[in-house]
């Protein structure tokens, strides 16, 4: 079982504000309560044993802060991707210097327009990777990955998408075969082969949740997921993100970990 040793985070701007978001009945997030649960966040990823290295904010990105979207870390390469919203794409020059502290140059790919990848539409099953094609991630980028990801061993599969932002909004691989699955994923054959955690409609934010090291961070106050997954007998850790999911962020995408 993949074991993690590493997370990058960037610390929230206060453009965040301004952040892209499809709920904007949530209201907009109050900064100094993004930075909190931030900070707790960074809590939970140390309490999982791993070392964090923390990003100074950038004004120049309101939504620089969901920085799994900027690259994919695996264990043999590095991949930074090509955000699909215009107003993120330039985060990726953000991640090359601190990608270069873990990863050969020649170990270090970047998706190339017109092929356009978000990381929050990447869920890394060992050594197979399940690639939602969504509004951020189009076939040109999926392809470029694949073949990325083919020079060292690992595959690519895709998955059609209908409704929503990434594919990690609605599916999340928890090890050990489990996966959480909300919503229009759900029913998808692609995941048959998993043993799933069906997540229902009022707690659908809570699909999106991380396993480090055999300890899952569950988003706070979802208690249907929290139980199901301490059913299957995992330690579990619980943040508040609710600033964040204002902006259409979870878990995930609060981190990078490798
Ligand atoms: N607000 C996060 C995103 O749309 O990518």
């Amino acid at each position: 079982m993949r074991q993690f040793q590493h997370a990058i985070v960037r610390r929230p701007c206060r453009a965040m504000v301004d952040g892209i978001t499809s709920a904007p009945e949530l209201g907009k997030p109050i900064y100094e309560l993004a930075l909190e649960q931030h900070d707790a966040y960074i809590r939970a990823l140390e309490q999982c044993g791993i070392e964090v290295s923390i990003l100074d904010a950038d004004e120049a990105f309101p939504d620089s802060c969901f920085i799994e979207d900027v690259a994919v870390l695996s264990k043999k390469c590095a991949v930074v991707t090509n955000p699909g919203a215009p107003s993120r794409n330039g985060e990726k020059r953000l991640i090359i210097d601190e990608i270069r502290k873990y990863y050969d140059e020649a170990a270090i790919h970047c998706i190339q327009t017109p092929g356009t990848l978000d990381g929050g539409d990447v869920m890394m099953v060992g050594d197979c990777f399940y690639v939602g094609e969504s509004e951020r991630t189009n076939t040109e980028g999926i392809r470029q990955f694949g073949s990325i990801l083919a020079a060292y061993g690992y595959s690519c599969i895709a998955v059609p998408m209908e409704k929503m932002l990434h594919l990690k909004t609605g599916v999340n691989y928890l090890e050990n075969n489990n996966l959480l699955a909300a919503g229009e994923f759900a029913q998808n054959p692609l995941f048959d082969r998993f043993q799933k955690v069906l997540v229902p409609e009022e707690e659908a934010y809570a699909a999106n949740c991380v396993w480090i090291n055999d300890t899952i961070i569950v988003p706070e106050g979802y208690p249907k997921v929290l139980a199901e997954i301490k059913k299957l007998g995992y330690r579990t850790v619980t943040v508040d993100v609710s600033e964040f999911r204002k902006l259409d962020g979870g878990l995930s995408c609060l981190s990078l970990r490798f």
